[in-house]
């Protein structure tokens, strides 16, 4: 898809609004000598994050931001993301939506990962979704972001299967394990490694 020239690894930059384990599994990922990426950057727009805590313990450079005033600080994050040279920006387990004006003045490459198989259960409480209608499976989506929710091209999926006796949290735990794994291939894929 993008081709990556050389071995300079693309800076990165990680949003996160809670526990921060796509995070933690992607920072793993850009320590690996072949990984297309450097992690350079932590935003939340939560300051209880819990992810938060890996910036200090990675020596990663984090923000908070008001995302409630999102039309204030845009312009504030794109010119500290220009400052660190970020390429690409992976949502990871954020929970709010950015606004088309970020998406078009950003312009690197930004990609999000979903608890659902999209084009299915967009938005929230996707495996509480998924349960109420029944369904045989679920999964986890990487697409590329534009400015409609969950609707940009997807990169990968992964498949789960729903047990008989399955809960929300449950579903949430088993998706939350082949999302680790799919972030990554998922990454290598855009950069076609
Ligand atoms: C993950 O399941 C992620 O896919 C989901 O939140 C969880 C965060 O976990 N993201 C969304 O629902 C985005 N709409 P984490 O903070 O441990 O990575």
């Amino acid at each position: 898809m993008v081709k990556l020239i050389g071995y300079k690894k693309k800076k990165t930059a990680i949003f996160i609004s809670g526990a921060g384990s796509n995070l933690k599994s992607l920072i793993k990922f850009s320590k690996k000598k072949k990984s297309p990426i450097s992690i350079n950057f932590i935003v939340s727009d939560n300051p209880k994050a819990k992810g938060l805590m890996l910036a200090k313990k990675n020596k990663i450079k984090k923000k908070v931001f008001n995302f409630k005033k999102i039309h204030k600080i845009e312009n504030q994050i794109l010119a500290v993301l220009k400052k660190h040279e970020i390429e690409l920006i992976c949502l990871a387990g954020f929970m709010k939506i950015l606004s088309k004006n970020f998406i078009t003045k950003f312009k690197g490459i930004i990609l999000n990962i979903h608890p659902s198989l999209l084009p299915k259960y967009k938005g929230l409480n996707t495996h509480k979704r998924a349960l109420n209608n029944n369904e045989k499976y679920s999964g986890c989506t990487v697409h590329f972001v534009n400015s409609k929710l969950d609707s940009g091209r997807i990169i990968l999926q992964k498949k789960v299967k729903i047990s008989k006796n399955e809960t929300k949290d449950s579903l949430a735990k088993k998706v939350l394990v082949q999302e680790h794994r799919l972030y990554p291939k998922a990454i290598i894929k855009v950069f076609n490694l």
